[in-house]
């Protein structure tokens, strides 16, 4: 490891009514990844976003290089070195590629009397970043077009044609497949290599073992340690973010697992879902496990009122049913709580209190008023049950960090109280102990009756909360395996299977 290149000195940011971060140190090394962990709404984003000029320190000493430094702006922050690849992606969806890399650094050249932009060198360059990433993006693309991890190489080629020498990653991987999570970590490898400071902040322990050579925790706004990645564990790291230690990470409850509630016929939907075969029993955790582009959430979606043109029998109860839209799968009591927050999930605009209750609203809309101070209560109950770091209930999502945001995503179908809950991604983004806490719910759910369909990548929330999992691969299902048989090996098998046929015949 070389120099310091990244210095952070008692850094303070207050927002109106939250000490986002009260004072905090930390450096960076030349050659070296250094994670950031800490529970949701800890202020890693916050103390990233003061780094690179998106809000001012209230007080602190930054140094980048060795200069004392404050930006007014990311352009600024990039021009000095240092770039961040954000939790949400920055790029202009309607842009192509290339545009949105030389977007306020564009290369110019002399014509006469005129500048003018000289898209032949800004393609050049484009391409030594891609040839030096070993990644193939056409430039010409439009990003709306391209998938998140394409997204977020963009992002990455547009850093470095700023020469940075310190990029932030944030949560990079959430939205991630394995294969794309591997091929982002062998440029991390490289740039490390190549010299440069790497901050890389994330929910996935496993990662933090994986790629980061150092890791300092903050919890609350509060520095609380910095150590060697050789010299720590999990357990340690986990107690230093919460403040104590987490014993079980997996509460599941024994419930009684009752009658067939829904089943599922030679089911397909336009596009992709094909023949699909499945049954659900009340009071089961049901997982669907698969790749990233399995079908899992196209399948959820098509079931819970989405469907575009589909064919096949829904069985609920006994009774046979046609679910036609969203209103339909709510009067069923079938409610599906979406991995993209932003599409189908919450209005980031509006209060913590009033995304919860807003579906029963829309439910009850005839005749039923829900008064300001029963929106109030009914946010205040879900703000302590789940552990929602808000100040209050009327506090606008839009505000709140990234997994506190998905807290508020899943209260909002808790508070509905459906019959059957089809859950997407429930945890993603949520810190380990919140993650805990809404496996607690979820598991204490199925005491009441509730039943619960849990598509997830992560296998072992699926192995430690599901009754069964379903393994989807082309979408369809592939195979079922009981709780007392199923472990990662075994489903990745299954899901890898098609993979590696495609792969054979190609070749
Ligand atoms: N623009 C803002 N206005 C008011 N409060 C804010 C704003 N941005 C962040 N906060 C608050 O600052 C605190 C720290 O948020 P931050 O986004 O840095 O958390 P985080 O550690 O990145 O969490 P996560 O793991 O959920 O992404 C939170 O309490 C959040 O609600
Ligand atoms: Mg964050």
């Amino acid at each position: 490891m070389g120099e310091t290149i990244l210095e952070l000195k008692g850094i303070v940011k207050a927002f109106p009514g939250v000490l986002a971060l009260g004072g905090i140190d930390f450096d960076l090394k030349s050659g070296e990844v250094h994670a950031i962990c800490g529970e949701n709404g800890a202020g890693k984003s916050t103390l990233m976003k003061v780094v690179c000029g998106v809000y001012p320190p209230d007080k602190g000493v930054i140094r980048v290089n060795g200069k004392e430094e404050t930006f007014a702006n990311p352009v600024e922050a990039y021009e000095k070195g240092v770039s961040i690849i954000f939790q949400e992606t920055s790029l202009f969806e309607e842009m192509t590629v290339l545009d949105n890399m030389f977007l306020a650094h564009e290369i110019t050249r002399k014509a006469g009397p005129l500048t003018v932009l000289d898209y032949a060198a800004m393609r050049q360059k484009a391409q030594d970043v891609f040839r030096r990433l070993a990644v193939d993006i056409d430039l010409n693309a439009i990003i709306k077009n391209l998938g998140m991890a394409q997204k977020q190489m963009v992002e990455i080629a547009k850093a470095l044609t700023y020469e940075a020498n310190i990029i932030i990653f944030d949560e990079p991987t959430a939205s991630l497949t394995q294969r794309e999570v591997d091929a982002l970590f062998r440029i991390i490898n490289q740039l490390k290599a190549d010299g440069m400071g790497i901050v890389y902040i994330s929910h996935r322990m496993e990662e933090i073992f994986q790629i980061c050579d150092r890791v300092t925790v903050i919890r609350d706004g509060m520095y609380i340690s910095t150590k060697d990645i050789q010299q720590t564990n999990k357990d340690e790291l986990v107690a230093d973010m919460v403040g104590r230690k987490v014993g079980n990470y997996y509460p599941k409850a024994d419930t009684q697992i009752g009658d067939e509630l829904l089943r599922v016929e030679h089911y397909y939907d336009e596009g992709f879902v094909s023949d699909v075969n499945f049954t659900l029993r009340k009071g089961e955790i049901l997982g669907f496990a698969g790749l990233a582009g399995a079908g899992r959430t196209e399948l959820m979606l098509s079931l819970c009122g989405h469907a575009k043109k589909a064919a096949g029998k829904v069985v609920l109860e006994g009774q046979e049913v046609h679910i036609r839209n969203y209103n339909d799968a709510m009067a069923h009591g079938i409610v599906y709580v979406s991995e993209d927050r932003g599409k189908y999930g919450l209005h980031v605009d509006m209060s913590v209190a009033h995304n919860i209750t807003l579906p029963q609203l829309r439910n009850f809309r005839k005749g039923i008023f829900l008064s300001s101070k029963q929106e109030h209560d009914i946010g205040e109950q879900y703000i302590s049950e789940v552990g929602i770091k808000a100040p209050s209930p009327e506090f606008m999502v839009k505000n709140l960090s990234g997994g506190n945001q998905q807290k508020v995503s899943v209260s909002k179908a808790l508070a509905i109280k459906p019959k059957i809950l089809v859950l997407d991604e429930p945890t993603r983004g949520v810190d380990v102990n919140a993650k805990s806490e809404i496996h607690k719910i979820i598991s204490d759910l199925t005491l009441d009756g509730l039943t619960i369909i849990m598509v997830s990548s992560e296998l072992p929330e699926l192995l430690g909360m599901c009754d069964r999992i379903y393994v989807m691969k082309d979408g369809t299902i592939a195979k079922c395996f009981d709780r007392s048989e199923a472990t990662q090996e075994k489903i990745l098998s299954v899901a890898l299977e098609t993979a590696r046929e495609e792969k054979e015949a190609a070749q």
